[in-house]
């Protein structure tokens, strides 16, 4: 199998950390003769918008449809392009034309590292957050009325795209632990988050493998960081799913390890991969930016095109190499991206 992959290394760290996941990806390809790589670069960055006034060319969008998925670093340096620029001009360009409705993002407790948490516990789990309505929707505005003002914003949720990321969930449980964690509020929420639990029930009894189960977000937030481990993966809304999300990479430990995929579930467009970090302007150039957000963002890429077990592995090198503390300064050691990289690719050799 041939994967065509389209990079985009992007700004600051970014620049520093693509270039290392894809030896570690083209050192998977030498080990396993039935999968290799053709990484096209694209230079779409703020050093390319300061050069042509523009962010991507007019045909970008189309010259990245053609790859099966997209491995994308950071966007971003406020001191060369302002951020909703940067952003708007490329990353949420990307995910809209791309229809990549979906976003999805580990939490897991790498051995060697320490979580703020004081009871860690062994979490491994999985946000998968809905990414293109709820409770960002454009629709609203501001009204005065009896000498008042008032902002009125409101929820949008189909049945398709609340079954689309349902199943998705249930899809990806039945390849885990098979359990799958709703996050509500319809004891607070009465029209949106009724119709969220009627949709999951719904869905659900599609699996009956898999356990379910459905929290209010408030008490489920408190759940992340007293109990992790008790999940598997979690379903949610947008605003739910992003808080959600930051929080899973907060306990982990650095957020220079924590990957993310923007899914596009309908097979028209590619899929895009992306660390959770941004550019990390504060160290540019140093050579210490961690490079294992980005290489656990390519496991993501090789699981999702069904070389799970590949991924495994690579997932299984990267918790050796922090379990012995071959790790950077963000995580407490003195190792450099390079020395991390290198430390994985040997272990990857050695499987
Ligand atoms: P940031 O994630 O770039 O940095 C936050 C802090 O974490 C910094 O102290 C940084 O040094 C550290 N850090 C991040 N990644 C690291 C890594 N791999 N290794 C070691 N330390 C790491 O977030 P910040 O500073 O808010 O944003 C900087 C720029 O990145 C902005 O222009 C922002 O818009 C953009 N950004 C882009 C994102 C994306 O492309 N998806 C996501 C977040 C921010
Ligand atoms: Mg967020």
């Amino acid at each position: 199998k041939k994967l065509k992959i389209a990079s985009i290394p992007g700004d600051g760290i970014g620049k520093e950390v693509v270039p290392a996941a894809i030896d570690v990806l083209e050192t998977i390809s030498d080990l396993h003769g039935g999968l290799s790589f053709d990484f096209t670069e694209f230079p779409y960055s703020c050093d390319y918008y300061l050069e042509h006034g523009e962010m991507m060319p007019e045909d970008g969008l189309k010259r990245l449809s053609d790859f099966d998925s997209i491995f994308l670093g950071a966007v971003g340096d406020a001191n060369l392009v302002p951020d909703h620029i940067s952003l708007w001009g490329l990353l949420i360009k990307i995910r809209r034309e791309f229809e990549q409705t979906i976003n999805v993002r580990p939490a897991k407790q790498l051995p060697g590292i320490q979580s703020p948490l004081v009871n860690p516990n062994d979490f491994d789990l999985l946000v998968v957050r809905e990414n293109s309505e709820g409770e960002y929707s454009s629709i609203g505005g501001r009204i005065y009325r009896d000498e008042d003002e008032i902002a009125i914003q409101n929820n949008v949720f189909s049945r398709k795209a609340t079954e689309r990321v349902m199943r998705f969930a249930f899809d990806l449980a039945t390849k885990r632990q098979k359990r799958v964690t709703s996050a509500t509020k319809s004891n607070g929420i009465v029209y949106s988050m009724p119709f969220w639990d009627e949709v999951f029930k719904d869905v659900s009894n599609d699996y009956p493998d898999v356990e379910t189960d459905q929290q209010h977000i408030d008490a489920l937030t408190a759940f992340f960081v007293t109990n992790p481990s008790r999940f598997d993966v979690l379903v949610a809304s947008n605003l739910f799913g992003d808080i959600l999300s930051d929080v899973g990479a907060g306990i982990m430990g650095s957020i220079g390890v924590a990957p993310a995929g923007n899914i596009n579930v309908n097979g028209k467009y590619p899929s895009m991969f992306e660390p959770v970090h941004g550019s990390a302007p504060d160290i540019i150039g140093k050579g210490i930016a961690n490079p294992i957000g980005q290489i656990w963002t390519a496991k993501m890429l090789l699981d999702h095109h069904g070389e799970e077990e590949i991924g495994q592995v690579l997932l299984d090198v990267i918790e050796e190499t922090t379990s012995d503390r071959i790790v950077t300064a963000d995580l407490g050691g003195k190792h450099t991206t390079k020395e991390v990289t290198d430390e994985i690719i040997k272990r990857l050799k050695a499987k």
